[in-house]
């Protein structure tokens, strides 16, 4: 199968950079008035909606602009990152920062499709899927709908989404531009940032995405440097339009992301979602009557959206999509097929790992024993037809001879006798919607006319929790029973639930295996058993680093007003601190084992035109089939300025059989290894002597090493 289109938003300009769509949507425009203008500029409302909801029990999509007798497409709007928000039936697939752990860009792209065929089956044209906010701190709230802690891998799979996405004409929306890596203060904080980690650290995904030509940008509800981000003529205009050249339309956040109409359109904010709150005709004439907007800035705010919604309507596929696609067995292969390839298996000692088919007795215990979810209750939230967890898939799994034995974690008494008895206990442990996700709690929606207030909720009932997790260990009754069972018995597997790093110091020493399951879809519980069991070898890499002491991460408070965001986080600030770490950035175990060797690079005196080309021999030095992923990063030890040690620029997920090996090939760009100048605005190719690093995981001892010159 063949997926992709090229920069769809740029592929039909000629060479004097006048194209069909443009022309055919000036024609539209020029038959226009100001009220159907206006109309383009909103979603056509969420209160219908809530009313609809109560009457069916249905949650529709949020509609925008269309005008028929004119020729524009009408917009659709469906959630979201892990699958088709809200609507009962749609697969479940595991949540963004669990696919991150796949590494596997061609799987990605596969997902986007799939959940494009979804979205159009019901209707849709416009997915809020990308979410690709930076990790900064592991307690996010949302951290599970975005992909990691590296801008690098972050840009990478969602580039993957978006091309399998808008593969089906669908429109792709990236979000939440930018900054947005606190929850529960996410509509009153403001974050500060200096120009060269704005650049150099928080925003290159958001450019990549943007320059493979998403279609669309949601902007974030917190502020940056003082303005709110859908009023932020820095991020929307300068940054996003002009240097970056984005031709597609940026809508708002949707619980009062404008505050402002005039604001919004100086900062070009094409589309206020889900209702005009702020762009009201009303609004709109008076503005224009005062002379405090011209009418040729609501034309060109309205251009992109128009044409965009034209390109995309005559590209790609005009298949038809049943609603049968909602769920299909192909999708949801394709759900247990992702799970399979992110759970990360993190600690294996003495080969417990995988099980022997033929065990008497298994018991699971820990909170998450028998609880079904695929994530937080925000609006990522899916309703797939069922949800797998272990214990379900084990009673098929295992011969119906095997006991599975449950108890809860207040029933010591029973945890006792079943853990001493079992042969193998498993503990589900970690978190659910209650700890972490997108905060919608009663109380806690935004005032439209006091951004810093919380007003009570009006929509759709979905009131989750959620909200920035309160600490990164686990909750003390997972600890108690994970240190209970371990003293009564020697095989105690820990399975993690949870979007992102999870501590483990309090018991770690004491169980002989470890995993991180995150939230792992619809078919989560059955790709786990295969795990397990060994009829699938765990190839998930971590996203995210694990540290010994939550300490050693950069400040999080959720309920800050305002917070400096630095250059450093993640492995870059490990890397710098040189503090401990549990378990590093792009690390994963296996059931077999892998050696690198023969790194070579083509050409070491490169200019800055020239690409690096790099070479590296792995062979699967174990007696099973496993995937390892190559990762290669740039050491900058020699740079005359403060940056991070090292930075990911390239890596390659590869399936090999027991003794096969292969040459792995990658091509890095000069220009991907510049530093962003902050005295002259602009990027740097440093002229020094760089390292290659090449690792199956972010920490030094293990990496294939050669150095190379830019001159
Ligand atoms: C979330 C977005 C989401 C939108 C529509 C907002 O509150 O922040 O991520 O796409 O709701 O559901």
């Amino acid at each position: 199968m063949v997926i992709g289109l090229a920069n769809p938003l740029l592929a039909q300009v000629n060479t004097n950079g006048v194209d069909s769509f443009t022309i055919k949507t000036n024609a539209i425009m020029s038959q226009m008035t100001l009220q159907q203008k206006v109309n383009e500029m909103s979603g056509n409302g969420i209160e219908k909606l809530a009313i609809s909801y109560l009457l069916t029990k249905r949650i529709n999509p949020v509609k925008f602009g269309g005008n028929k007798k004119l020729g524009i497409p009408e917009g659709v709007f469906f959630d979201g990152p892990r699958g088709i928000g809200s609507y009962k039936g749609a697969t479940a697939f595991p949540v963004t920062s669990a696919r991150a752990a796949s590494w596997d860009v061609d799987l990605e792209k596969r997902v986007g499709l799939a959940m494009s065929e979804e979205c159009r089956a019901l209707g849709g044209n416009y997915l809020g899927a990308v979410c690709v906010n930076l990790l900064r701190h592991p307690a996010n709230g949302r951290a599970q709908e975005a992909y990691s802690e590296d801008s690098f891998l972050t840009g990478e799979m969602g580039v993957a989404l978006v091309t399998g996405i808008q593969t089906n004409n669908v429109q792709a929306c990236v979000k939440h531009f930018a900054l947005n890596s606190m929850e529960n203060n996410r509509f009153g904080g403001n974050i500060k940032i200096d120009e060269r980690s704005l650049h150099e650290v928080y925003l290159p995904h958001f450019k990549k995405i943007v320059q493979s030509g998403v279609a669309s940008v949601m902007s974030a509800y917190n502020k940056v440097n003082g303005e709110y981000c859908g009023e932020n003529q820095n991020l929307l205009v300068d940054i996003l339009r002009k240097e970056w050249g984005f031709k597609g339309y940026v809508s708002s956040d949707w619980q009062y992301g404008l505050m402002d109409a005039e604001k919004g359109i100086n900062a070009q904010m094409n589309i206020e979602m889900p209702s005009a709150n702020c762009y009201k005709y009303k609004t709109i004439q008076q503005l224009l009557g005062a002379n405090k907007i011209t009418i040729n800035q609501i034309d060109s705010l309205i251009f992109p959206i128009i044409r965009t919604k034209l390109v995309f309507e005559a590209a790609g596929s005009h298949q038809k999509f049943s609603k049968d696609l909602l769920g299909c067995k192909e999708h949801i292969q394709l759900a247990l097929e992702v799970a399979e390839k992110s759970i990360v298996l993190l600690k294996n000692e003495s080969n417990v790992l995988p099980l022997s088919k033929d065990l008497k007795s298994i018991a699971i215990v820990g909170s998450l024993a028998e609880y079904k979810q695929t994530g937080d209750r925000g609006s990522s939230r899916v309703l797939p037809k069922y949800i797998v967890t272990l214990k379900d898939a084990l009673k098929n799994y295992c011969p119906s001879s095997t006991k599975i034995l449950t108890a809860k974690n207040s029933d010591t008494d029973k945890l006792k006798s079943i853990c001493s008895e079992a042969e193998v206990v498993i503990v589900m442990a970690g978190y659910t919607y209650k700890d972490e996700g997108e905060y919608i709690s009663m109380g806690t929606m935004r005032d439209s006319t006091n951004p810093d207030k919380k007003s009570i909720p009006t929509s759709l009932g979905l009131f989750g929790l959620g909200g920035d997790r309160k600490y990164i260990h686990l909750h003390q009754t997972d600890i108690d029973v994970i240190k209970l069972v371990a003293s009564l018995n020697k095989k105690v597997i820990v399975c993690l639930v949870g979007g992102s790093a999870i501590t483990v110091e309090e018991w770690y020493v004491q169980v002989p295996a470890v995993l991180h399951t995150f939230y792992s879809g619809m078919e989560g519980g059955n790709a786990l058993a295969k795990i397990l069991f060994g009829d699938v070898n765990p190839s998930g890499k971590l996203p995210f680093t694990v540290p010994v002491d939550a300490d050693d991460l950069p400040e999080f408070n959720s309920f800050a007003k305002e917070v400096t965001y630095g250059y450093y986080h993640g492995y870059t600030l490990f890397g710098k601190t040189q503090k401990p770490v549990r378990f590093s950035f792009g690390y994963g175990l296996s059931y077999t084992t892998f050696q690198l060797s023969d790194l070579k690079i083509e050409n070491k005196n490169l200019s800055e035109n020239d690409t690096l080309h790099v070479s590296v021999k792995i062979k699967n030095t174990g007696n099973r089939t496993g995937a390892e992923v190559v990762q290669l990063y740039i050491g900058f030890e020699n740079s005359k300025i403060d940056r991070a040690k090292k930075l990911l620029r390239a890596f390659s997920k590869i399936e090999l059989l027991p003794n096969e090996e292969r040459i792995i090939n990658f091509a890095v760009l000069p220009s991907d290894l510049a530093y962003y100048n902050a005295e002259k605005h602009g990027w740097e190719i440093e002229k020094i002597n760089y390292k290659v690093l090449v690792g199956n995981q972010s920490s030094d001892s293990n990496f294939q090493k050669k150095e190379f010159e830019i001159r």
